[in-house]
């Protein structure tokens, strides 16, 4: 298995040994910081895969680890669809521009927001309590707050009356979170819910020695078509998984200045 060509020049090999040593000494007692880094630094786009398979059973316990992603309130807004069936994976490869990424890729799995389940999902996190039967506070959690935060009544009346609760409270008690006013509040909730989870599946699946590519570069209306997916479902992306090729990246990795995206306050 080729793991090792990320690492495609040797100013970049140099630079990481370095961060490594700092890290070190940064954190001598953190257990888990060398694997972490590793996975993190090792993790390319990767656009050509070779023909070795990802099992089952490591696929399943990627998105495992997918799911233990930190989510709000623990609602889990995700859904992975594994597109194994050979007809609707050849669909699913022109649906994403035929794409390299997605076109040699062992696996390809459409990562989805869901709008729509969050009363389930909290009334299943009231019923899958821990340790023993969910403690009031919990339950009030989610039979009260959780549904004002997203409930938006008919012609959005709920919404304009949280508004003006909100603006009041901000004026006169101090900060408030901001409910969700509108179905893009909650689309926007789910997706970057969801991407978070996309993210660790992304790493566990470098964790596990295979490679990835996310893509944004596919037809949405296409694929909900395809998977059958409603008005409620929202990709938020496609990533196609296998083992790295030795094309498989087409050059270094490269970021912006640090300077350019950290700002101290
Ligand atoms: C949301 C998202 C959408 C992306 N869409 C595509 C895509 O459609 N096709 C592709 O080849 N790469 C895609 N990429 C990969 C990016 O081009 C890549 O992450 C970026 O150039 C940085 O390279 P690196 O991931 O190797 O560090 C996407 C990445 C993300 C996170």
């Amino acid at each position: 298995m080729n793991n090792d060509n990320s690492h495609q020049d040797s100013n970049a090999n140099a630079a990481n040994l370095e961060a490594a040593n700092n890290e070190q000494a940064l954190s001598p007692k953190a257990p888990y910081l060398e694997a972490f880094t590793n996975v993190v630094e090792s993790r390319r786009s990767v656009r050509r895969f070779t023909d070795t398979p990802i099992s089952d059973d490591v696929l399943r316990d990627c998105l495992r680890l997918a799911m233990l992603a930190p989510n709000s309130s623990n609602l889990q807004p995700w859904e992975f669809y594994v597109i194994n069936t050979p007809k609707k994976r050849a669909k699913a490869n022109k649906i994403c521009m035929n794409q390299n990424g997605a076109r040699t890729a062992n696996r390809l799995i459409a990562v989805v927001a869901r709008t729509d389940t969050w009363r389930d999902n909290a009334k299943q996190n009231i019923r899958k309590f821990p340790d023993g039967a969910a403690p009031k506070k919990v339950r009030d959690y989610y039979e009260r707050i959780v549904p004002l935060d997203f409930l938006r009544g008919p012609a959005g009346i709920i919404s304009i009356a949280k508004w003006g609760m909100t603006k009041a409270v901000r004026q006169f008690k101090g900060p408030v979170k901001s409910p969700y006013y509108t179905y893009e509040d909650i689309k926007n909730w789910a997706m970057y819910n969801t991407a978070l989870a996309a993210e660790n599946l992304i790493l566990a699946l470098r964790a596990h020695g295979f490679d990835s590519c996310a893509m944004g570069g596919f037809d949405e209306p296409a694929l909900k078509k395809l998977l059958k997916l409603g008005n409620h479902h929202h990709v938020v992306m496609m990533i196609g998984a296998g083992e790295r090729a030795d094309n498989g990246i087409y050059h270094s990795q490269f970021r912006f200045d640090y300077d350019q995206f950290v700002k101290e306050v």
